[in-house]
Formats: C-alpha cells, structure tokens, sequence
C-alpha cells in the first residue's frame, strides 16, 4: 500500500520509477523547467548551475534579452501550471511587419484564420519565474555557482569548480542531465562514449543586440508584431517588452560588421539600409551600443543518440542547438521536457528503456527543426521580400482558410501546434506535391500570380 502512495505523484499519473537522485547539469530555461517535472515526479532534484542566482545577481549578462514563445512552450510551461504567469507579461505578436528600405510597413498576419501568435517574453523574467517555482518543492536543491567540470556516467559522479574555492566541490547522482545549453559540458563527456555522432556547423552571420527605447512611455512602433528588416545579405529584427521598448537583434555576415569602423560609416550604413530605424533607436545610442560589444557567433550543433544508458541524458541546446531564425530553440527545449516526461509516465517503463525511447523519439525531429531553422535563416532576409514568397502565402492561407484541418502551412505547423517538426516538413513536402499535381506547373504560377495581385492590393 505505502508503496502504491509512494510511486503516484500530485497529479495521480503511475510513476513506474522509483524516486531517484537526478542532477541537473544547467539552470537556464530547459534546465529549471526540467527540474520542476523531476520534483513533481518525486525524484530529489540537485540543479547545478555555473552562474550566480540570476534573481539577485546585479548585472546578467546572455543573449537575446527577450524571445519569442509559442505552443510547445506553452504546452510544456502549462503542464507544471506557469503557462499563465508567464502570458500575463508576454506581449502578443499577431504577424511579421516588414520594414522596406524606404522605411514602408507592411503586415504579414501569422494566422488570419484563426489568430494565433507568437509571445515575447523576457528571458530572464521566464528564468526567474521557473526558479521561483522551484523554491516551493522541498526536494529541488539548488547550487549557483557550480560549473561542471568533469563527470564519470558510470559512476554518476561529477566534480565542480566554483569560483571562490580551491578545490572542487564533488557530488553523485543516479541520471545526470545535460541541460547547459550549447557547449555543454554533459555532450562533450558523451561524445567520448562509443557510437556518438556529433556536428556542429558555425554559419557565416554574427548578431549583436541594438534598443529602441520608450519614448514618452510609449512603444515607437506597433507593439503587437515581431518587426523584421529583411536586406537579403544581412536583416534586423524586433521584438518588444514590456517597459515598452523593443530589442533589436541586427544579424549580418562578420565581414560586414568589420566593414563598420567609425561612428560616420555606422551612421551612413544605418541611414542607407534601416533609414526608418535609426531615429528610433537614436544616433547617439546606437553608437554607443553597437561598438560596445563584439557581434556574436551563431551555430547548429546535432547529435544523436541523446542520452547513455541510464545514467545519463541531454535536453535542450545541449542536444540540439539551432540558428535563432525559427524562433524555436527554447521551445523545442522545453518540448523535449513534455515528450520525455510523458515517456516516463507510461506503465510498467524502465529508466533504460525510457531514456532509449526518448532519443527514437526525438532525435530526428530535433534535426528537423535545425534544418528547418537554417532555411529560415535564408527566407527571413531575403524570401520575405520576394513575390514567390507572398504567392505562396496567399495560397496557403486560402487553403488553410478553407481546409484548416488538412492544410496546415509550414510556418503554422511549426509554431502553432506539437506536430513533430520531421512531420511538419514531410507535410510541407505533401503540400508542394498536391499543389504542382492539382495545378500542373503553368495553371499553377498563373494561379499563384493573380492571387498574390489580390494579396498584395489587399495589404
Ligand atoms: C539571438 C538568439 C535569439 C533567440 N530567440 C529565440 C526565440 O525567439 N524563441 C526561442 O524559442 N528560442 C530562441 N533562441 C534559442 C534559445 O535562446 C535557446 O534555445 C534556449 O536558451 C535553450 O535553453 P537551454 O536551457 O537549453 O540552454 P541555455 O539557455 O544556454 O542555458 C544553459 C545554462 O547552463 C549553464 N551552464 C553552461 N555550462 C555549464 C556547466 N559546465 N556547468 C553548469 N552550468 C552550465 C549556463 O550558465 C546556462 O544558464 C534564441 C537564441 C539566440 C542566440
Ligand atoms: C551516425 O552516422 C552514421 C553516418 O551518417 C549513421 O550511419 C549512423 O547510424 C549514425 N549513428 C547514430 C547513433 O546516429
């Protein structure tokens, strides 16, 4: 009977596991929401995260200060009950408004049919709400300051180096998991293991991160929309928060960046290409913040199999680190929480057999969602512009205006439902199918062209 009680949790879901000691490599955002499902599970969970508490810390310094979320993190934000919380700070995001080079708008609606969006949400606000959350279960341990140094899987043990002390602090787990993002120092001791296949690729743009403050306490653009500039080579993006001014990302080839000297040509290449940009976010601001850091490097890493044995797993970046321009990173991360979670509620599943399931599961969507995110590393400077681009927009909306339960479009598919990515791209591939065999090839750019007259007379 006691152990009946014991190996049901809050929620009354059969827990085939017995309570274990789970370290928590990484308290970023797949970290610390990860941590919250083991402790609701009742396992006793120790988070070790190499920076200080970032809820006192005085100055955090990361990347991109907000994100875009959407339903697979919803869904997995939801699931340890924080969807709302965090909903009520995020701004919604209805569409894309483009930003010419003249300085013209125009809107590109993520679903007009049925108006989702996409949230902006502060990143450490989001961090914060998940080690909060945290705080209230006894058996989360939290240790700042601790990065991984080195860990032994078979015998579950680690060592960490901690800044003010000369020697390590050591300490041993049952599963370690390697939520420490992109150079995870989990990965790298898996990939010393037998059979792991690892890439990454650095792509040849950098980004740095520009503001457009308040004005007045007011936004000086539309609130509601992620802003893009797309330039082909390079493109700048915005998002806004909620003390009413937007992050800027500028993301462009390093030898462009290094083309950028002096203050005048910064000011002559702002003036020629983000004409409408620069007042907002002022002469004097963007010089001082655009010679104040280095532009950032970007990369996509892939690995497989994503865990070992059962001792140890990876979530998150450190399994699946992408270029930002699906603005899914964080939300595959948090979505490799909801799917191994459910793994290992099912009935009578051992710990061997859950962690084995979880890379079958996962791994190819995960290098589906990389792919997909280079693509959009090229659409979103360049296709957005096109013609072709709109045409086919126009087409897809009108179908999924019609079909909504049958043509879903790529973009939607991704960011608007749990669709496993590799099957949003077979569907997109499906879609291209029907539509050069319903149209045939000329009746199909014929079709294509009058309606993106309409689309684009409509706009
Ligand atoms: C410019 C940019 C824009 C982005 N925009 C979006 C977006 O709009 N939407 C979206 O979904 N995603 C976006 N992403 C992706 C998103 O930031 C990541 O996918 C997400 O942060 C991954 O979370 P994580 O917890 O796996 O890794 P991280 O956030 O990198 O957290 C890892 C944590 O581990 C800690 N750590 C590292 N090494 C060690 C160690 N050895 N020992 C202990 N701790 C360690 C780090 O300090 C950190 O706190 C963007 C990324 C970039 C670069
Ligand atoms: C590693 O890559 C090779 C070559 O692509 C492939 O045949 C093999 O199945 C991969 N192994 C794993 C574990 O992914």
């Amino acid at each position: 009977m006691s152990e009946c009680i014991k190996n049901v949790n809050a929620n009354g879901t059969n827990l085939s596991i017995p309570p274990m000691k789970v370290a928590i490599i990484g308290g970023g955002l797949v970290g610390s929401l990860a941590a919250l499902n083991f402790a609701r599970n009742g396992h006793n969970v120790h988070l070790y995260e190499y920076r200080e508490d970032i809820r006192t810390a005085e100055l955090v310094q990361g990347r991109s200060i907000n994100l875009a979320l959407s339903q697979r993190g919803r869904k997995a934000l939801s699931s340890v009950g924080l969807e709302e919380e965090v909903l009520a700070t995020a701004i919604p995001m209805r569409g894309r408004m483009l930003h010419d080079i003249k300085g013209r708008t125009s809107v590109v609606l993520y679903d007009p049919c049925t108006n989702e969006c996409l949230y902006s949400v502060g990143r450490k606000h989001l961090n914060e709400i998940l080690l909060n959350a945290g705080e209230k279960f006894p058996n989360i341990h939290y240790h700042f300051e601790h990065k991984l140094k080195k860990a032994n899987f078979n015998e579950g043990s680690m060592s960490f180096q901690r800044p003010y002390e000369e020697k390590d602090a050591v300490a041993t787990a049952d599963l370690i998991v390697g939520a420490d993002g992109a150079f995870s120092a989990v990965r790298q001791q898996m990939s010393k293991t037998l059979g792991f296949n690892y890439s990454q690729e650095y792509i040849e743009h950098g980004y740095l991160e520009l503001c457009i403050p308040a004005k007045n306490d007011e936004f000086q653009m539309p609130p509601n929309y992620l802003h893009i500039w797309p330039r082909n080579e390079f493109m700048m993006i915005a998002l806004p928060n909620q003390d009413k001014s937007f992050t800027v990302t500028l993301s462009m080839p390093f030898k462009v960046f290094q083309g950028i000297q002096s203050h005048q040509e910064l000011l002559d290449f702002f003036r020629k290409y983000y004409t409408d940009a620069l007042p907002l976010i002022g002469e004097e601001m963007l010089i001082k913040d655009f010679f104040k850091s280095k532009p950032q490097f970007l990369l996509s890493i892939k690995c497989n199999p994503f865990h070992y044995g059962d001792k140890a797993l990876l979530l998150g970046d450190a399994a699946h680190a992408m270029v930002p321009y699906y603005g899914q990173g964080m939300n595959a991360g948090m979505e490799d929480c909801s799917i191994f979670f459910s793994i290992l509620h099912q009935p009578h599943i051992t710990l061997a057999r859950a962690l084995e399931q979880f890379t079958e599961t996962r791994v190819q969507d995960a290098h589906a969602i990389c792919d997909l995110a280079m693509y959009n590393y090229v659409e979103m400077r360049d296709l957005t512009k096109r013609f072709s681009f709109k045409c086919r927009k126009f087409l897809d909306t009108t179908l999924f205006r019609f079909f909504p339960s049958v043509w879903v479009p790529l973009y939607n598919s991704v960011s608007f439902t749990s669709m496993p990515y590799s099957k949003c791209i077979a569907n997109r591939e499906w879609q291209d199918e029907i539509l050069k065999k319903v149209f045939g090839a000329t009746l199909f750019f014929a079709l294509t062209l009058s309606g993106a007259f309409i689309y684009v007379n409509n706009m």
